[in-house]
């Protein structure tokens, strides 16, 4: 997409909280020049990492291809640099587009009316080098168009993986307050855990955090079940690369132990069918437990408890909850190591155990806190910051 194909630049988007792991994630596949930014994470490569890309980082919310970079400063600005670029190398006659716009300026501050320039542009060129406009599909482009302005300075990418990668394509069902799966992944790659020890998502709703960490011990790459991804429909898109980056994904042997629950049987449900969407079923056993009365465990391990955050409990219901939780860690997870991702930090405080790490995530617009405990025989009561 640009011109030395050794040097793309691409930006990958994530949570805020989750850039670092990402830029790992990157340097794994063997991204150039990292860098990381606020939610998102600059890198440079080739065509096949703009595929591996795609296909392989967990933690990427899409992948932007930037074209065009200018200052602006006026709305006239806007509609001319993006008129002039060459948008016929990108869009073949017939072709649909969308285009997506975020704001951070004082000059702009209508996001819709940028799109609606910046299709304008997009339209007015092609029709003054083809004699052809491209029309608009807003659910499903062909190409979809990301304009980013930041103050005055106008980035204008190509999204090569057309949809948000979160988007999997396992999951068909979804109960109560189901988890984004690049956050899961996330959370779970930023608690270091690739398999070695046993794993626990006790309350596992539509089971989204186990399915990741089963996808994570088999090297399972998770864009592997989507049906399409944007860059396939580019001018540009070399069909026999991506068939051979495809050809080449190796899953690992795993006989690791996942074991998901939930105190409701119907997400137990929704969980499994989940889990046999993404070919993990055999990779995790199922239960419907009360976490209240979870059995001891013994041999160590590592659990992500993602319970409710209390937004619809009142406020000592939530707390005595936590407490609960706290006091079956205590009891039943003796040698584990316990994470538990809340919004409500005056409920985290009363689960009686002193975190040894915090990470500051988002779960939707929630801002939540990611701790880690360490149970040990004995550990200690009371309540901590
Ligand atoms: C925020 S949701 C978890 C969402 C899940 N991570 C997902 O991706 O779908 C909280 C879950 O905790 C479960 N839950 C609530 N109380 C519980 C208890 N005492 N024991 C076990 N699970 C419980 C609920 O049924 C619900 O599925």
């Amino acid at each position: 997409m640009t011109q030395n194909a050794d040097q793309m630049e691409m930006v990958a988007k994530t949570f805020p909280g989750l850039e670092e792991i990402l830029a790992q994630e990157i340097r794994q596949i063997g991204g150039k020049k990292i860098e990381v930014l606020n939610r998102a994470v600059r890198f440079f490569g080739n065509k096949a990492l703009l595929y591996k890309s795609n296909l392989y980082l967990r933690t990427a919310l899409r992948i932007l291809v930037p074209v065009l970079k200018e200052n602006i400063k006026t709305q006239i600005d806007l509609y001319t640099v993006i008129k002039q670029y060459e948008w016929e190398n990108h869009l073949k006659p017939g072709m649909t587009i969308a285009v997506d716009t975020f704001l951070s300026s004082s000059v702009f501050t209508h996001s819709q009316f940028v799109s609606l320039r910046t299709k304008d542009a997009v339209a007015d060129r092609l029709r003054q080098v083809s004699n052809r406009r491209p029309s608009v599909n807003k659910t499903d482009p062909d190409v979809l168009i990301n304009v980013h302005l930041a103050n005055n300075v106008l980035t204008v990418s190509i999204d090569s993986s057309g949809g948000s990668l979160h988007k999997r394509g396992y999951r068909r069902g979804d109960f109560e307050a189901p988890m984004n799966e690049v956050l899961a992944a996330g959370l779970i790659l930023l608690t270091g855990w690739r398999g070695e020890r046993d794993f626990y998502d006790p309350m596992c709703g539509s089971g989204t955090i186990g399915i990741e960490a089963a996808l994570i011990a088999r090297e399972i790459p998770p864009g592997i079940f989507r049906t399409h991804f944007g860059f396939e429909n580019h001018m540009n898109f070399d069909e026999e690369l991506w068939n051979k980056i495809y050809d080449d994904i190796q899953e690992k042997e795993w006989n690791g132990n996942i074991f998901s629950s939930d105190i409701s049987k119907q997400a137990i449900k929704i969980a499994s069918l989940n889990a046999r969407n993404a070919s993990v079923l055999k990779n995790i056993q199922y239960r419907g437990i009360d976490f209240r009365n979870y059995p001891a465990i013994h041999n160590g391990g590592l659990a992500i408890i993602n319970p409710p955050y209390g937004e619809r409990l009142g406020n000592s219901q939530i707390v005595n909850f936590y407490r609960i939780i706290g006091d079956s860690l205590k009891r039943n997870f003796t040698g584990a190591e316990a994470w538990i991702i809340s919004s409500n930090l005056n409920a985290l405080k009363h689960v009686g155990l002193r975190p040894v790490k915090k990470f500051r995530v988002f779960n939707g617009a929630l801002e939540c806190r990611f701790n880690k405990y360490e149970i040990y025989s004995g550990s200690r009561k009371g309540t901590y910051k």
